[in-house]
């Protein structure tokens, strides 16, 4: 069985139905491109593959794949099981990209000193293979968003990523924390700031802050804290707080630019 979903997001500017078919169609014409297998591969995360759109510069796609081994169902049980993740499983502390996207576009307007990628559509690409004792499922889901072009704060300190001549230290972190005060104001909490998830904007210097994966709406209070599991099982570290990431992060570039000076003398 094969079932494809295609949406896009609602935005006030953007509710011209041609560009919104352009996206689908877009999509529509990667999900092919994906399953024959070709590669354009831009990077990745513990989560997803992101490719860069052949075509079209400014675009690319972020991947998520699961794929699981069902048994078959068994005859309704008479006590009802709920289908929903329960509060307190690992399930559903991650957002869908639908969820993910909706966190890009609604703090749009708030870029200026930090850009945002904007979301533009989304897809779920089900595969199911049924055998005769288990179904094999792929759930393959699919954003299309605006391609940043620079490299993260990781590509620096880990792969030794040449540091864009637009990159000014101070202005940088300075925008960094402004934003991210602003953004809890409204109650928006990113959850998993590292390194890989800072880009530099090649063209500006300008931040820009990526995969809203792990975030959430809530109160300062709240958000940060521990999961508990089904099993009660609390789950320590699975979210980082902004500002605290934020600074380690200025003092490790910090550092690697005094190292890189001192190694020019
Ligand atoms: N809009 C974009 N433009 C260009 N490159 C991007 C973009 N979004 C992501 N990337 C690249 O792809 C990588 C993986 O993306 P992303 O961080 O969204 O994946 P993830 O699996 O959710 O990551 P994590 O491990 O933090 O959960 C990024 O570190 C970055 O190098
Ligand atoms: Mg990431």
């Amino acid at each position: 069985m094969d079932k494809l979903e295609i949406n896009t997001f609602e935005t006030e500017e953007e509710k011209e139905m041609e560009k919104k078919e352009k996206m689908k169609d877009d999509l529509r014409h990667f999900i092919e491109f994906l399953l024959n297998n070709r590669s354009s591969f831009l990077g990745e995360g513990q989560t997803a593959k992101v490719h860069f759109h052949t075509e079209n510069p400014d675009l690319c796609f972020k991947i998520i794949g699961t794929r699981s081994a069902a048994g078959k169902q068994l005859p309704k049980p008479t006590i009802p099981i709920t289908t929903t993740a329960s509060p307190g499983s690992l399930e559903g502390q991650f957002n869908s990209l639908e969820k993910e996207g909706d966190f890009l576009n609604i703090i749009q307007d708030m870029r200026g000193n930090v850009i945002i990628p904007k979301a533009y559509a989304w897809a779920m690409h089900i595969h199911e293979d049924e055998g005769a004792t288990y179904t094999n499922r792929e759930e393959l889901s699919i954003m299309l968003m605006e391609r940043i072009h620079g490299p993260s704060l990781r590509n620096i300190l880990e792969d030794d990523a040449v540091i864009p001549e637009t990159f000014e230290p101070t202005t940088f972190f300075d925008s960094l924390r402004n934003f991210l005060r602003d953004m809890h104001e409204r109650g928006i909490f990113h959850r998993d700031l590292h390194d890989g998830n800072i880009m530099i904007d090649e063209k500006t210097g300008k931040p820009v802050i990526i995969d809203f994966g792990k975030s959430a709406l809530g109160r300062e209070e709240d958000v940060y804290e521990f999961i508990y599991t089904d099993r009660g099982r609390s789950i320590e570290g699975l979210y980082h707080k902004d500002e605290a990431y934020v600074n380690e992060i200025e003092i490790k570039i910090n550092t690697l630019i005094k190292e890189r000076q001192h190694e020019l003398k």
